[in-house]
């Protein structure tokens, strides 16, 4: 991998490399354990959440919520990682949930000067729960939370015109929606840019849109971290066939 040298690729090998070896500098074990303390203070918040937006009679605790669905500290310790490594990183994550993925990505972003973190969510809830948190990390220049459902928000997205190099996919885990994000997104590219997707097994479907995105033509490498599936698109017009790896953390 590293004898293509790409540098999105060099940024990936060498994230995976650093959880591998649990290498870091002082400041990111500073950052994880910020972020993991908002960890804590989530499993141990019993407020409700309504899930009624989504046309569901239902609530969850916080503490509950943060349980099911918030990336373990290892993927988010990875987001960080290529986050940090990149530039001027303009991080697009969809699914903000109670923000603890973007905390990750936020304290990445705080010595970039260049940089924009954008986050989109549909419960208004942890909208307001993510934002405290992310108000205690970073000024609020450096973030916006775009609250509604999908169907409304990405259309507004589309229309501010600003073009991301590392997005987190990790929204609404169903076949049709991720592939029309992925179609949508991208015309919204800065390249070269990062395409995470969350949760590449977690079903038959996902499994299948896995399989559809990384052997889409403008593709140029793709890398199934099994938990994760990761793409690059370094080129408007991709005339070379795309190579594929696999990267699993228990080897
Ligand atoms: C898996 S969680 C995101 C977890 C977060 N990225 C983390 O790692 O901490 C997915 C989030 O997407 C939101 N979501 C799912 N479908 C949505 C939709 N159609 N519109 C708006 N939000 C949606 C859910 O409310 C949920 O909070």
């Amino acid at each position: 991998m590293l004898a293509e040298n790409d540098q999105c690729l060099n940024d990936i090998v060498s994230s995976l490399m650093q959880l591998k070896s649990g290498r870091y500098e002082s400041e990111d074990i500073l950052a994880f354990n910020r972020c993991e303390a908002y960890r804590k203070s989530l499993l141990n918040n019993h407020t409700l959440i309504s899930y009624e937006v989504f046309g569901q009679n239902k609530s969850m605790q916080v503490s509950e919520i943060c349980r099911q669905a918030t990336s373990k500290s290892i993927w988010a310790q990875f987001l960080y990682l290529i986050t940090k490594k990149n530039q001027s990183p303009y991080f697009l994550e969809v699914g903000t949930n109670l923000g603890v993925s973007g905390s990750y990505i936020l304290e990445a972003l705080k010595s970039k000067s260049d940089s924009n973190f954008i986050t989109m969510e549909g419960l208004s809830q942890l909208c307001q729960i993510a934002n405290e948190q992310f108000f205690k990390i970073s000024s609020s220049q450096k973030y916006t939370i775009i609250e509604g459902l999908y169907a409304t928000t990405f259309p507004e997205l589309f229309r501010k015109k600003i073009n991301f190099n590392i997005l987190f996919i990790d929204g609404n885990h169903r076949k049709d929606a991720t592939l029309k994000y992925f179609n949508n997104l991208k015309s919204h590219l800065k390249l070269p840019a990062v395409l995470i997707f969350d949760d590449i097994n977690w079903s038959d479907e996902m499994k299948q849109v896995w399989k559809i995105i990384k052997s889409d033509s403008d593709v140029s490498y793709s890398i199934d971290m099994f938990k994760l599936g990761v793409i690059i698109i370094n080129k408007k017009t991709n005339k070379f066939k795309a190579k594929h790896y696999y990267l699993h953390l228990a080897y």
